[in-house]
């Protein structure tokens, strides 16, 4: 029953955002330029006995906060909900700033940060808060394969950051902050991610858009879906199908998520192990930095293999086999050794778990709406 009533409102929410964004055409909304960078400590320190993991992509921004101090290296984390600098590049108050003798304290994955929490003006490209919730970092661990790191942006959902500033239960994150003050008038954000240039230079610019989607990116309209509960945890939604070519291999509900900090695009393990036994001669990767994702014999290639459908709401995105597979060029940045194989970015994701990394991100459009829940993707200009 209860489930009931829930289908219900989030139906008519849904509505009521398509008509809000149809009628709301001139609300403001602020830009952001997003640089994507291999993790460059990533091959490097790649250590072969750790626990699997997949070659790391992180995509950052500049932040201007403290005494007029500019932070570039701010990771990009839809993963979490809290603004900290000072990783890198010591934090000193400023002119806007206030003390509130708070402390605060972050774990992730792999790792964690604390440190003091302070009030102060925080701009992002065109979009400033000017009573923002910081950290200063004194202590930081377990970031060692994304460092350059000089803090982290998250954009996770509202109350996503439980216990994590002393004196507060959760704290308004960047986006909660650029509504409450007015210089949005949604609080939703769009990104757009870039690809890896095939040349070896792993470099792109991307952006985020707060207060709406940027409309030059979208071919089509938005297919909004219901965040997936808890709501106050992560932004994960339910995608409906995957397709290998003509080759329907999962339907859903397949838990998903998107992440714009890996590369490889991560299937249920059930069709991941579907594909290697379909493809004679296939096995999965070991040694590099790309661990776990399938490698087709040479004679499987971008012409013969088909592509993989993503079913999410009522698109299809397919993502060609020419983007899923890795370009030689990039096997130095990656430790792949050239062995006449096809190697590939497809990883498991778990069972009926897709885990969207940016081979799927730069083939789609995101956006994340915090007032009513919900996840959007759209098809790429
Ligand atoms: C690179 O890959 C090789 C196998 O191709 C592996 O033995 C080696 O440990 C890897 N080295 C690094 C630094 O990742
Ligand atoms: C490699 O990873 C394993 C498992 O996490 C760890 O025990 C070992 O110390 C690491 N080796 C290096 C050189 O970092
Ligand atoms: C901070 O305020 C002082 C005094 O008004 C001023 O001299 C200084 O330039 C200001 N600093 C910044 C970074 O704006
Ligand atoms: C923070 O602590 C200092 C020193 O104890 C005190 O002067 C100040 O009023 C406190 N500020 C707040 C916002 O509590
Ligand atoms: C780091 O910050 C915390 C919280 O403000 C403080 O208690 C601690 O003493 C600081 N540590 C160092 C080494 O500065
Ligand atoms: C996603 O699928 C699961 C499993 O069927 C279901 O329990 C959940 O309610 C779905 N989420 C939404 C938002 O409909
Ligand atoms: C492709 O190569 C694999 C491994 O060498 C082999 O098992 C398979 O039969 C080949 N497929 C075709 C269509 O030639
Ligand atoms: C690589 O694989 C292709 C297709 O199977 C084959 O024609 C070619 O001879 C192979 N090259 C090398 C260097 O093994
Ligand atoms: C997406 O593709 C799958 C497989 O080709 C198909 O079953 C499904 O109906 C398609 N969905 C939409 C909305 O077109």
């Amino acid at each position: 029953m209860t489930f009931k009533l829930g289908r219900v409102v989030r139906t008519v929410t849904v509505l009521g955002v398509l008509y809000a964004s149809a009628s709301d055409a001139a609300a403001p909304t602020l830009k952001v330029p997003l640089t994507s960078k291999l993790a460059p400590n990533f091959a490097g320190f790649y250590n072969s006995s750790a626990p699997l993991t997949n070659a790391a992509l992180k995509v950052v921004t500049s932040v201007q906060t403290g005494d007029d101090q500019t932070f570039s290296d701010i990771l990009i984390d839809t993963g979490s909900a809290i603004l900290w600098v000072g990783g890198q590049e010591k934090y000193i108050p400023g002119n806007y700033t206030h003390e509130i003798n708070q402390t605060f304290s972050v774990g992730y994955g792999t790792g964690g940060v604390s440190g003091t929490a302070y009030v102060d003006r925080v701009t992002i490209g065109t979009a400033t808060v000017d009573s923002q919730i910081i950290g200063d970092a004194n202590y930081t661990d377990g970031f060692t394969l994304v460092e350059p790191l000089n803090g982290i942006i998250g954009l996770g959902p509202v109350g996503s950051n439980y216990g994590e500033v002393s004196g507060f239960n959760t704290t308004p994150t960047f986006v909660q902050n650029l509504y409450t003050e007015g210089k949005i008038s949604h609080m939703i954000f769009g990104i757009y991610i870039t690809s890896l240039s095939e040349s070896g230079i792993p470099e792109g610019t991307g952006e985020i858009t707060f207060g709406g989607v940027d409309q030059s990116r979208l071919s089509g309209d938005i297919t909004w879906l219901p965040q997936n509960e808890p709501l106050d945890f992560h932004w994960e939604f339910n995608a409906s199908t995957l397709s290998w070519g003509d080759k329907l291999l999962v339907t859903g509900p397949i838990y998903s998520r998107t992440d714009t900090g890996v590369l490889p695009i991560a299937i249920p393990s059930e069709a991941f192990f579907d594909i290697l036994d379909d493809v004679p001669g296939t096995n999965v990767d070991s040694s590099s930095a790309l661990e776990g994702c399938l490698i087709f014999p040479s004679n499987a290639t971008a012409n013969s293999l088909p592509p993989l459908e993503i079913g999410i709401g009522n698109l299809n995105f397919s993502i060609p086999a020419s983007s899923y597979i890795v370009p030689p060029t990039l096997y130095s940045a990656l430790n792949i050794t050239a062995d006449n194989m096809t190697h590939t970015f497809i990883a498991p994701g778990g069972f009926g778990a897709f885990d969207l990394g940016q081979k799927f991100l730069e083939n789609a459009y995101s956006a994340y709406d915090m007032e009513n829940h919900m996840i959007g993707f759209a098809l790429l200009a």
